[in-house]
């Protein structure tokens, strides 16, 4: 008898240690950051179909209803999202684009090449004003990309005139003609992008004073509440490029530097979007995870000069990068946006939202139809993606308060690497909902969490589920409700504790009442 329950004591131990539960201890009295509802922004780029037969149809179009040449169901889809931001006119065109070719009699406009991005000619339909007029559409914010690469200092500080000066000026006297009497007040500017590479193939040091020398003549008029200049920032783990920038530029000419970093399996190895292995999907998974690394380096030395937060990391392009798909122009980064998709938002916006005191901006590439879209469109045809979803479930952490957390996660495992299987985040709203988002990036496991919140009481528990019965599976024209987010009942309340079942590569979002 005495032998049978010890056996069995063992058997219990052993099932324990190879099941073992994942715990996470959420700790609300100790919560003080809000984060920025910035986080969520998005980037529209003049690059393959993101703007050009995608935001924008044209004006003429009878087919697909519009606004101005603007797409309704995707403003209707995008302000369900609560976008807070977009990013615009790129990306590497940014540092080719001239604004003034974009004003004034579309007829007239001057065309380009775009050189970066297929060779296309670019007729400059699609310019500031009907930017700006379509973020109110949106109700987000414009975040416009400067030009440096290309341009002069006067280039751009007639740009912020042009769109922001409400008194007699040239460059105000000249939207008036164009049919804008009152000034958009755009707050967010980029100065320059990917400095390091396609805007100029500069050291950070030129970077830093030609920086310096840009912002000196971009004027704040005041109506916007300041100017908020951002720096062209590094690329992934370039933190020598932050480091120069912050010993280099005064604190006072800064509100933001920016940081780009794409998740793909191996950048000159990238692999079909929708055709991929588990391997693959591990090795996707790891590049996404990186960014908590990179995100808390370059972090610790923007502490080093600035120890009060006053200047954000703004990571203005994240996202997975794949082959473009099959028969598609290889310049327009067009890509299929499976549940992998779902896995990297739901594990970087959980990583940005612990990491809000310094991450006070990030912007997903790109919106529509180009790389990790939320957004596809085919003619008149348009599907939300599994991003898409996430983007929609996550927005209940725009404007909240962080609710700092400790996890401690099983491994996933492929060929004896790790990762950490589960990654969450937590907020309480301002009418005091707390919701606390999980994933799950095991491809085979579900994982059991026990979860403690300290310092908050509740007596509900509810939530939505993202997930599909395949990793690979995506929606089509076809089927484009295929991956849609749908309750998820797998939370129950034990005493003190939230007991949480995970699926297999699932994305997860409570709301406790
Ligand atoms: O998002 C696509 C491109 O990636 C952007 O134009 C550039 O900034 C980055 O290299």
């Amino acid at each position: 008898m005495k032998r049978n329950s010890l056996c069995f004591l063992f058997f219990l131990l052993l099932a324990n240690f190879s099941y073992a539960q994942n715990t996470i201890v959420i700790n609300a009295d100790s919560a003080k950051t809000t984060i920025s509802k910035h986080i969520y922004g998005h980037f529209a780029e003049h690059l393959g179909h993101g703007i050009y037969g995608g935001f924008y149809v044209g004006e003429n179009n009878t087919k697909i209803p519009n606004t101005n040449g603007v797409r309704n169901d995707i403003v209707q889809a995008l302000r369900k999202l609560k976008i807070p931001n977009l990013r615009w006119p790129g990306g590497c065109f940014a540092d080719t684009y001239h604004w003034k070719d974009g004003i004034g009699p579309k007829d007239k406009r001057p065309t380009m090449v775009n050189n970066w991005w297929g060779g296309v000619t670019e007729d400059n339909s699609f310019g500031t004003h009907d930017f700006l007029n379509m973020c109110e559409l949106l109700g987000a914010e414009p975040y416009i990309s400067g030009n440096v690469g290309s341009g002069t200092p006067q280039e751009l500080a007639d740009w912020v005139q042009y769109v922001n000066f409400n008194g007699e000026s040239p460059m105000s006297k000249l939207r008036k003609q164009n049919g804008r009497d009152s000034s958009w007040k755009v707050k967010f500017w980029g100065v320059g992008n990917e400095a390091w590479g396609c805007g100029g193939n500069m050291r950070p040091e030129y970077y830093a004073d030609l920086y310096r020398k840009y912002t000196t003549f971009m004027s704040d008029w005041s109506n916007t509440g300041g100017l908020f200049r951002i720096a062209s920032g590094a690329s992934d783990a370039d933190y020598n490029w932050t480091e120069v920038l912050m010993k280099n530029i005064p604190l006072h000419m800064l509100s933001g530097v920016a940081m780009h970093h794409y998740s793909s399996v191996e950048w000159s190895k990238k692999g079909s979007a929708t055709d991929f292995t588990e391997e693959q999907y591990f090795k996707t998974m790891k590049s996404a995870l990186l960014m908590d690394t990179l995100v808390s380096h370059h972090s610790a030395i923007m502490d080093k000069y600035d120890p009060g937060k006053k200047v954000a990391l703004v990571v203005d392009e994240w996202g997975g990068w794949y082959d473009v798909e099959k028969g598609t122009n290889p310049g327009f980064l067009y890509q299929q946006n499976t549940i992998r998709d779902a896995m990297i938002a739901g594990v970087t916006l959980n990583i940005f939202n612990n990491h809000s005191d310094r991450v006070r901006m990030a912007n997903l590439a790109q919106a529509i139809n180009v790389l990790q879209a939320v957004i596809l469109t085919n003619e008149e045809k348009m599907i939300l993606t599994p991003t898409y979803h996430v983007m929609e479930m996550y927005n209940v952490h725009q404007n909240a308060t962080l609710l700092p957390l400790k996890i401690k996660s099983n491994d996933y495992i492929v060929d004896n690497e790790k990762l950490p299987a589960v990654s969450a985040s937590a907020s309480k709203d301002s009418s005091g909902l707390t919701h606390i988002s999980l994933v799950n990036i095991d491809a085979k496991k579900s994982q059991d969490i026990s979860l403690e919140v300290k310092g908050l009481k509740y007596n509900t528990v509810s939530g939505r589920i993202l997930t599909s019965n395949k990793l690979q599976n995506f929606n089509s024209f076809e089927t484009p409700d295929r991956i849609k987010p749908a309750a998820f009942k797998g939370a129950v309340i034990r005493g003190s504790t939230l007991t949480v079942k995970l699926p297999p590569y699932s994305v997860v979002v409570l709301e406790l009442k």
